[in-house]
């Protein structure tokens, strides 16, 4: 009996040395945070979030988009006489009702885009595989003691309440996957040069004017870094682009750890990470990114998103975002507030612009157009358009990367259908210089930003007004290149077929 009582007393020691043992071990071992209990916001819950009218349209009528644009042929031989089916009658309404219905600017607003000459404009040269603008890129100098290399600088114009008329900001080469850029106010800078002749010469370029310092945002976490699991300690943002929205505000849009994937792009208000621009912009802006705020995509997101760029619509003022735009697709949304978009907004009838399959990374911002000079129209809808670049990326035989530029144009309105497509990549006056001088690891000079030379207080600018287009000089310089914006819209292909 004694022995019993024994046994089931070593029993129970033993038991319970067990479950001591595990509770320790539960104890100690780190707990990790499932991906899945992060909280997100609920994206579905915007899958259908009020779709614009020409989605709407095409389906309540119930049929197929490509079949629609058929009927929508077909319908034009039915005003010519023949009976109309039911079905092409539904058609010719819907489109008549929708989907083209976005204000296409006027010929005579446009007719410019599609020449195609050498001298005409006169910057321009015609290639038979690019086209040259006499205009000469030059030196964007962003350096320090501490950060003697910098590239990809991003520059847009202060208002004219500030002390010098650029704001910059670049990325800073080093060493390791460190990530660090710099913010500097920034002015043309004239400085004296010996040319190949002995002659002395005046150089012009655009540089700090205040010391490049550290722009530093809030770090966010990964969710899902799976297969890459390093980038998910990445420390610091890449990829810093800064524009101004429509209302004024200075934005800045930057790639870093995402809560929906591995990396993603966020947006910032600039008031909040560099101070002094409160009091130079509109006095009680909403600052509607005060911290940094995610900008999502519901369809076709990849773990590791890029290149994104922001857009309004010049009727209601509503913000989108264009994630995409290459051969044969294109996809942008609209924002909703707090970074979260409405799912794709395309137009299924919007016809593809770019001929070629390839690799097309978009610049990431885009400028607003009044297709005339300065005083000579009113902007309206009618005579306002956006343009991007949009880069090809090549890799060839030698295994330097090449970025060719191209340039997009589409309409201010919904669904801003496309218009026109660089029937040929750009190249600047002395690009070959630039690309010999630093013919080091890869050949390319990359279109980051395009800006507005002068600050007007207004988001929109004319034919005849300079952009600043800034570019980086492989991964290692900075330039730039500034012409009136009317000299991009050379040797296009029109989106509505041949003009
Ligand atoms: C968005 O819609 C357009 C038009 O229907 C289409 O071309 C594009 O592929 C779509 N993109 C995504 C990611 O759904």
């Amino acid at each position: 009996m004694a022995r019993l009582q024994q046994r089931r007393a070593q029993f129970i020691i033993v038991v319970a040395l067990l479950y001591s043992l595990f509770i320790l071990n539960r104890l100690v071992k780190p707990k990790r945070l499932a991906t899945t209990q992060l909280l997100l916001p609920e994206l579905g819950r915007h899958t259908k979030f009020q779709l614009p009218p020409y989605l709407q349209s095409v389906e309540d009528a119930g049929i197929d988009p490509a079949e629609s644009i058929a009927l929508f042929d077909k319908n034009s031989d039915a005003e010519q006489g023949s009976r109309p089916s039911q079905k092409a009658k539904k058609a010719g309404k819907l489109v008549s009702k929708s989907p083209l219905s976005s204000r296409y600017p006027e010929d005579k607003y446009t007719d410019f885009l599609w020449r195609c000459r050498t001298g005409e404009p006169r910057a321009a040269e015609v290639f038979d595989t690019f086209l040259s603008l006499k205009y000469k890129i030059f030196e964007v100098r962003v350096e320090s003691e501490r950060y003697p290399m910098t590239y990809n600088p991003s520059i847009i114009a202060l208002p004219p309440s500030s002390h010098y008329p650029f704001l910059i900001v670049a990325r800073v080469r080093g060493g390791g996957f460190f990530q660090e850029s710099v913010i500097c106010e920034g002015k043309y800078i004239d400085e004296p040069f010996v040319n190949a002749y002995g002659f002395e010469v005046m150089n012009r370029l655009i540089g700090c004017a205040t010391n490049p310092r550290v722009l530093t945002v809030p770090q966010t976490p990964a969710r899902d870094c799976t297969g890459i699991d390093y980038m998910s300690d990445v420390p610091g943002y890449h990829d810093p682009r800064i524009f101004w929205s429509n209302t004024g505000a200075p934005l800045m849009m930057f790639n870093q750890q995402s809560r929906y994937g591995c990396f993603g792009l966020w947006l910032i208000d600039l008031r909040s990470v560099y101070p002094s621009l409160r009091y130079r912009v509109t006095r009680g802006l909403l600052n509607q990114y005060p911290t940094v705020m995610e900008l999502t995509r519901i369809e076709g997101r990849n773990p590791i998103e890029k290149n994104y760029l922001m857009f309004y619509d010049a009727d209601t003022g509503a913000g989108y975002v264009q994630y995409e735009l290459r051969h044969g697709s294109r996809h942008f949304s609209r924002l909703i507030g707090n970074g979260l978009t409405t799912s794709n907004m395309t137009s299924p009838l919007e016809a593809t612009c770019i001929g070629e399959d390839a690799i097309w990374h978009q610049a990431t911002n885009a400028i607003k157009i009044v297709m005339c000079d300065y005083g000579q129209c009113e902007p309206e809808p009618e005579n306002t358009v956006y343009l991007t670049f949009l880069h090809k990326k090549e890799i060839p035989e030698t295994f330097k990367v090449q970025y060719k530029r191209y340039v997009a144009v589409w309409k201010a309105t919904a669904p801003f259908e496309m218009i026109g497509f660089g029937s040929k990549h750009i190249r600047f006056d002395n690009e070959d210089e630039w690309e010999q001088k630093f013919n080091v690891e890869g050949r390319f000079l990359y279109t980051v930003t395009v800006a507005w030379e002068t600050n007007m207080n207004r988001y929109e600018g004319y034919l005849n007004e300079n952009v600043v287009i800034s570019m980086g000089v492989g991964d290692h310089g900075n330039a730039a290149v500034v012409m009136p914006v009317r000299d991009l819209f050379t040797c296009m292909s029109s989106c509505r077929g041949q003009p």
